[in-house]
């Protein structure tokens, strides 16, 4: 496929609020479901999977990101993410941190107000390029 694929939000909401329903969330009763869309057209879901050890509880967004990698990969392009009413629900601060990683500053978030760039949601975000500066840093400090 070349250039970005046409964004179905509505089919993206549908997929969201039917991974949700495969939720894992017996401490929380919180359960969430994510559907984006890869920029390849592929379609990626995840649902929150809850730890008796609490803290240890994945997000509904990072078994999205797993299933994109596991799935061969690729660039997030947009992304909607319910509660178990259906409702839109708003990416935690780590989930953002994931979101800019595998989708970068333009990959748009689905909002009540309309969809939100992710750059939006992380302002002034840390990133794969940060550690890049550093490395090239660390490379002009090598000794000879
Ligand atoms: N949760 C997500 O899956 N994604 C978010 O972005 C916010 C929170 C989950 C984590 C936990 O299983 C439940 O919602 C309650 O916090």
């Amino acid at each position: 496929m070349t250039g970005t694929p046409e964004i179905d939000w509505e089919l993206l909401r549908r997929e969201a609020v039917a991974v949700m329903g495969r939720a894992y969330a017996p401490y929380s009763k919180y359960p969430v479901g994510a559907a984006a869309l890869v920029s390849d057209g592929r379609l990626v879901t995840g649902c929150n999977v809850e730890n008796a050890s609490y803290g240890l509880g994945l997000c509904a967004e990072c078994g999205l990101v797993s299933a994109l990698t596991a799935s061969g990969g690729g660039r997030l392009v947009a992304m909607v993410c319910v509660d178990g009413a259906g409702a839109l629900l708003m990416p935690c601060g780590r989930c953002r941190q994931l979101l800019f990683e595998h989708g970068g500053p333009d990959m748009l978030v689905a909002a009540d107000g309309g969809p939100i760039p992710v750059a939006g949601l992380l302002p002034h975000a840390f990133g794969p390029q940060d550690l890049a500066a550093t490395a090239n840093l660390a490379a002009r400090a090598e000794p000879e």
